[in-house]
């Protein structure tokens, strides 16, 4: 355990805030999201003001609980987060990379135009090809789908749409059969309102009723906080027959679990269980960070509501027995199937990240955290480019100082976002580039990679044409919340640019797709595919791109190099990040090119580009790289 922190008040200073692990990371959001430096907050002039200055400097700006409510955040964390330069621990979820199965659109097998278990058995030599060895799938139990799947009605049941228990074990027994790992999704944040547990709840005198967050209405018939659901609109349903309010931070039919209540942890617990026994290797854990809420559910603050856009996530986003409940499921479930746990920790920043993954601390194996998808003062439903200047720096920051004993995700695209690469430019010229250059970074940065289906088909956004083709829950929300109050055209363009439809849309290998994705195609490239086999094989054959030493040799605008280094193998990564051609990085060390997203050929075996030797004779004299060309050079 890290060691205590100490305790804030409004006579401490902003740079004390900063210090401690929640301030920072809650400040660091909060300029992210404004798209302001840091330098803000940590220049001395800033940092050396007591909160209560600023505090009544900005009452009119924030509001005077602002810093009421910060502190209150603040206060619930009192260790310190530990980056070890240490050794690194070696596991098995460190050198695999994984591959992100959406099933619904990965592979239909039975022709009904929806993806199937039968479908992910058929593919899985394919993915062996490509060098995947484990899988994550996205939720495969009963569900009526209002969030395909992510709405749980039966844990111990497949969807019927993808099969059967028997097809799941089939599947299970395929992929332990070629040596490649299955880690489930967890959902226990919430279960589908037509779960047995929320029916029974219903009924006012049930044992159920504590399982989930009722308030009876207190005459007013407003909802009992101002907390606001993700998918729009108030994160409460008005229940007529109960006069009551029920909690729901999704879909009004995703109804949150009240883990306060030792009884639905042991439910949950039990539940993990079973597939663990069933020999699942694992667990991706939806939206865990949010399962503490605090107690009594207080009214959110405004400021931090309009900042962030979600009021109220400062009560549940980190909650106080967050780390508790966390270690309680590791013990109990987890650690004695030697289970490996990624959890999906939406709003963490890299302090709070450091505490829920530290080994030491045996909460979370590794978090997805999102804070790299969008750049500084943009968010994800919005029409604009992204920087990839911004991934180099974030990634940077990462690389230097989560520490040995954290272990990090590498990912760019999942079913809830856009592909990447459109998000850079729409420029479909540029398309297949970038793909290569996304799969070179990904592959040899230090972290775990998840790959989402579809990533090494080069695939890109679809041209959506209208709201018919869009059947995501969340776009539809915000589709009916902002269209009387901006342009359609504008509202349109900014679902079209960050719908979560992208990446949900079958797979071109299927031939029948459901009538609203209907004649939606993209090729898939060859090209990239090739590209993915070379860099997995290179991932698995040098283990310095796992366990070595990262170092910046440069990073000038729109050029990030690096090195890779282990027991005295060094790799240097070379990225052009800009469209524009660059002077290659001039090494004073022989070296080999062991991979160039251009040069290297486009063919499966890798030939009919120029030969590394030529290539690595030039280089030496300078040599350039194309517009988001990528190299991979062996110093000899
Ligand atoms: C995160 C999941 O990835 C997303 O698809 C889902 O809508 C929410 N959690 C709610 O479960
Ligand atoms: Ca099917």
């Amino acid at each position: 355990m890290g060691k205590e922190i100490k305790w804030l008040t409004y006579d401490s200073t902003v740079g004390e805030l900063y210090d401690s692990p929640v301030g920072h990371d809650a400040l660091a959001k909060v300029l992210l999201q404004i798209g302001l430096p840091e330098k803000v907050i940590t220049n001395k002039a800033v940092s050396g003001l007591k909160l209560r200055t600023i505090a009544n400097l900005t009452k009119k700006q924030l509001g005077t609980d602002f810093f009421d409510a910060l502190l209150n955040l603040v206060d619930s964390e009192h260790d310190e987060p530990r980056a070890s330069k240490g050794k690194i621990t070696p596991k098995w979820w460190k050198e695999v990379v994984f591959y992100q199965i959406y099933p619904r659109s990965f592979c239909d097998n039975n022709g009904d135009g929806i993806g199937d278990l039968q479908g992910i058995i058929s593919k899985l030599d394919y993915l062996q090809k490509l060098g995947i060895d484990a899988l994550w799938l996205s939720p495969i139990y009963d569900s009526p789908n209002d969030d395909n799947g992510y709405d749980i009605r039966d844990y111990d049941k497949i969807m019927e749409e993808f099969g059967t228990m028997e097809d799941f074990d089939q599947l299970l027994a395929e992929v332990h059969k070629r040596d490649m790992r299955l880690i489930m999704d967890l959902v226990v944040n919430h279960t589908s309102d037509e779960h047995i547990w929320y029916k029974q709840a219903r009924q006012p005198n049930s044992p159920y009723r504590d399982y989930y967050f009722f308030r009876k209405d207190d005459g007013s018939h407003t909802p009992p906080n101002n907390w606001t659901s993700f998918f729009s609109g108030s994160a409460w349903n008005y229940e007529e027959d109960t006069d009551s309010w029920a909690l729901h931070l999704f879909s009004k039919k995703q109804m949150d679990l009240n883990w306060e209540n030792p009884r639905v942890r042991e439910d949950v617990i039990a539940m993990v269980n079973r597939w663990l026994d069933k020999g699942v290797d694992g667990f991706r854990m939806d939206v865990i960070n949010y399962i503490s809420k605090e107690e009594g559910l207080p009214q959110g603050n405004e400021t931090i509501g309009n900042l962030m856009g979600f009021p109220g996530i400062e009560h549940y986003y980190y909650g106080p027995k967050l780390h508790q409940y966390l270690r309680e499921i590791r013990e109990k479930a987890f650690e004695p199937h030697g289970a490996f746990s990624v959890g999906e920790t939406p709003g963490l920043g890299m302090k709070m990240c450091q505490l829920v993954t530290g080994e030491e601390r045996k909460e979370l194996d590794m978090v997805f955290s999102f804070d790299h998808l969008e750049t500084p003062g943009h968010v994800r439903l919005e029409d604009y480019e992204y920087d990839l200047n911004y991934f180099r720096d974030y990634m940077i920051d990462w690389m230097e100082n989560y520490g040995n004993n954290c272990w990090m995700s590498l990912f760019y695209n999942n079913h809830d976002n856009p592909r990447m690469i459109s998000k850079i430019t729409k420029d479909a010229s540029h398309h297949t580039a970038l793909s290569k250059l996304l799969a070179v970074m990904q592959l040899t940065l230090k972290g775990t990679p998840f790959i989402f289906q579809g990533d090494e088909m080069g695939l890109a956004n679809y041209d959506f044409t209208s709201m018919d083709q869009i059947t995501d829950v969340e776009a539809k929300g915000y589709y009916a919340e902002h269209i009387g109050k901006e342009s359609e055209e504008k509202v349109f363009a900014d679902i079209l640019a960050g719908t979560r439809e992208h990446a949900r849309v079958l797979l071109p290998w299927n031939k029948k797709l459901p009538p609203c994705h209907e004649g939606l195609y993209q090729k898939p490239k060859k090209e990239v595919l090739y590209a993915y086999r070379r860099l997995l094989r290179l991932r698995h054959e040098e283990k310095a791109f796992v366990y070595g030493s990262f170092r910046v040799l440069c990073r000038k605008k729109d050029r990030f190099v690096y090195a890779r280094a282990l027991e005295g193998k060094v790799y240097v990564v070379d990225c052009n990040l800009g469209a524009k051609p660059c002077m290659a990085f001039r090494l004073k060390e022989r070296c080999k090119i062991v991979y160039d997203t251009v040069r290297t050929g486009k063919d499966e075996r890798g030939n009919s580009g120029a030969s590394n030797a030529v290539i690595s004779r030039k280089l030496r004299k300078g040599g350039m790289l194309q517009g988001y060309e990528a190299r991979i050079l062996r110093i000899l």
